[in-house]
């Protein structure tokens, strides 16, 4: 049995209690070619987008093709963008061109670039002309999947293999791969490390290995996962074929790691900075009523579309309750409801030229590709920055302005600590389960769970999320029969449980800087652009003159701060609808005694700032 992760890519402990879900659908195509401006996501807007500048880059790509051979002569293409063009691509960005084709010509590769800035791209392209399959490696089953009904849809040649995918479906796709040949071949680290997995790619050979969400190989990273750990031999068991890693946010630490774990070779490095300059940034400190009060403000002045992120599910109720008392246009999404509800108002969401709120926990992620995006409000801070600027930099990826703002409230860090106090592997239990399963090896014996629990001195619970953490690093295998075959030899396994039980613990230590940095960026006195840049390894370069910093934090109104009036129209009917709602949960009540009764200013760290969309706006937007 595998350990791959099946579930919505929240960030760990961003949500209390979330199922594993299915893909969220991504609706519609996603190509957003014709109707994107042309500032690629993730880069100034001040830069590339000009329409001077794209005659200039066309007739370049022209005398480029006429040069290399394979160029369809007719329209002057060259098979990369011929490639380009099979995914809906226009025109490629230029952080794109780069690395293909240093990828086309064998190079390994470290790409750093935002969210949503086509990395994707990068291997599927050559995976559409090198001749031997390009191997691309994602830790979430979620997202291979998508992207494989996406390719699919597109007539692009590719298999997906993981765990998911058995017996007939199993054998064809190992044949398909085994045939080898221009194709994408997508896959899990568990499933790469699988013998029949290797047996097909060692047959086939590979043009190319490239390793999605690169940073989950660190424990420095956000989202360290022990199975990438094994790449690095995995990848060499293949012949070490060229690699590129992908990621979207990786600190000078993660960045390191992933050479060193991936043993790059002279990795040629393209990065883009993790901020667009059409976003403004903004932080409102609110405490308590106060911060419902602040954001139905937003809600009603900032145009639409936007999403709110809250950190429970019950924030995300409340919010979404509220909002619809005030006849604002909303959806919700969140891991504790039913999965075709969520999908349904997903969809709802995503449709093109709807202006509507999503209220939603950071299970909201996967597959948010609308481009036109104008807010994105944090009711609550999330856990790090890195979540921060994924979840901000789904706004205005069209390139023109959108607000980023966060309502902060110190108390909301507690949160972030006992959700992840619950999720992450306490590092001395791993330890001891390890030390048990060495002695379990040394008399040649298999333990089942009860008696390994018992060996180790922990409750069964604990010891079975242990066991498939030991999995997920390739120490057990464990059996759909509950049998756990133990895959190292004695002598090693206590050492390597003891390693992997030291990365968690520099990861805890991680988490508590991880949310020093959200108060950092809270507090600083400084353009809040710069800070993320210079957070991201990016060197600081010049103030957004966007921000709420660089703006000079004006006063907000005292009539900010004041109760909301309920619209008039259609109060009698929404009224019995809420007296209908309030007998199930307490919810709207409490949502609508926030909203309408008076309230004290702002107090202490109440800050007080002028609706955004009140501001003079800079000279070039
Ligand atoms: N050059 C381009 N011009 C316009 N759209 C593009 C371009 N390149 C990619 N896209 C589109 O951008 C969207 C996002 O791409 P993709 O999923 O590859 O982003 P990503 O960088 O992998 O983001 P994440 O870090 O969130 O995984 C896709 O719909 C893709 O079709
Ligand atoms: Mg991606
Ligand atoms: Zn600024």
């Amino acid at each position: 049995m595998t350990a791959e992760t099946n579930d919505i890519p929240a960030p760990r402990g961003s949500e209390a209690s979330d199922q594993p879900g299915t893909a969220p659908v991504a609706s519609g195509d996603n190509g957003a070619q014709s109707g994107r401006s042309g500032h690629p996501p993730g880069r100034p807007n001040n830069g590339g987008g000009s329409p001077g500048h794209g005659r200039r880059r066309r007739r370049r790509r022209r005398s480029e093709a006429q040069r290399g051979g394979g160029a369809d002569l007719r329209e002057g293409l060259t098979p990369v963008d011929l490639a380009a063009r099979r995914l809906g691509i226009a025109r490629l960005y230029e952080e794109q061109e780069r690395v293909i084709a240093n990828a086309m010509a064998g190079k390994d590769l470290l790409v750093v670039l935002p969210t949503g800035f086509g990395k994707s791209a990068c291997y599927q392209i050559p995976s559409m002309i090198l001749p031997k399959p390009v191997v691309v490696i994602s830790p979430l089953l979620a997202l291979l999947r998508d992207q494989h009904e996406k390719l699919l849809k597109r007539k692009i040649p590719c298999v997906r293999l993981d765990g998911t995918v058995r017996g007939k479906a199993r054998r064809e796709a190992l044949e398909q791969i085994a045939r080898g040949g221009s194709l994408l071949v997508m896959t899990t680290p568990e499933t790469l490390g699988s013998q029949e997995g290797q047996a097909a790619l060692r047959q086939s050979g590979a043009s190319l290995a490239a390793v999605d969400e690169a940073h989950c190989i660190s424990e420095w990273g956000h989202d360290f996962r022990p199975a990438y750990l094994q790449l690095g031999e995995r990848l060499r068991a293949l012949g070490a074929p060229p690699v590129m890693a992908l990621t979207a946010t990786a600190t000078a630490n993660v960045r390191a790691d992933i050479v060193r774990f991936l043993a790059l070779r002279e990795p040629v490095v393209v990065s883009g900075s993790p901020h667009r300059a059409n976003l403004a940034f903004e932080v409102l400190h609110s405490r308590g009523d106060a911060r419902l009060r602040a954001l139905i403000r937003f809600a009603r002045r900032l145009r639409r579309p936007g999403i709110i992120y809250c950190t429970t599910t019950r924030e995300v109720d409340n919010v979404f309750t509220a909002l619809q008392m005030l006849r604002i246009p909303a959806h919700r999404y969140h891991g504790k409801m039913a999965s075709n509800d969520r999908n349904h108002q997903q969809e709802m969401y995503m449709k093109a030229g709807r202006r509507t709120v999503m209220v939603a926990t950071s299970a909201f992620g996967l597959g948010i590709d609308k481009p036109d995006i104008r807010y994105i409000v944090h009711y609550q801070s999330p856990a790090s920055l890195e979540q921060y600027v994924q979840e901000a930099g789904r706004a205005g990826r069209d390139g023109q302005k959108a607000n980023c703002i966060l309502l902060y409230d110190e108390d909301d860090r507690a949160i972030h600590e006992a959700l992840l106090q619950k999720s992450r592997v306490r590092p001395d239990q791993l330890y001891k389960l390890g030390r048990a399963l060495a002695a379990w090896a040394a008399e040649g014996r298999t333990p089942n769970l009860e008696a390994l629990a018992l060996s180790a001195g922990q409750g069964p619970r604990i010891t079975g999320a242990l066991l498939a953490v030991l999995a997920e690093a390739g120490l057990v295998d464990l059996g759909e029969d509950g049998s756990i075959t133990i895959l190292e030899p004695a002598e090693s396994i206590e050492e390597r449980s003891r390693s992997l039980a030291g990365q968690f613990e520099t990861l805890r230590t991680q988490d508590g800087r991880r949310m020093d940095s959200i108060a950092e960026y809270v507090f600083t006195g400084e353009c809040r652009a710069v800070l993320l840049r210079r957070y991201f390894g990016e060197a600081d370069g010049a103030p957004c003159g966007l921000c709420d910093v660089c703006r000079g934090r004006p006063e907000r109104p005292s009539s900010f701060w004041e109760p909301i009036a309920q619209p008039e129209r259609k109060r009698k009917k929404k009224r019995r609808g809420n007296r209908r709602r309030n007998k199930k949960k307490g919810g709207p009540a409490v949502a609508a005694e926030v909203l309408t009764s008076p309230l004290e200013p702002a107090g202490d760290g109440g800050e007080a700032l002028l609706p955004i969309d009140e501001l003079p706006l800079p000279a070039d937007d």
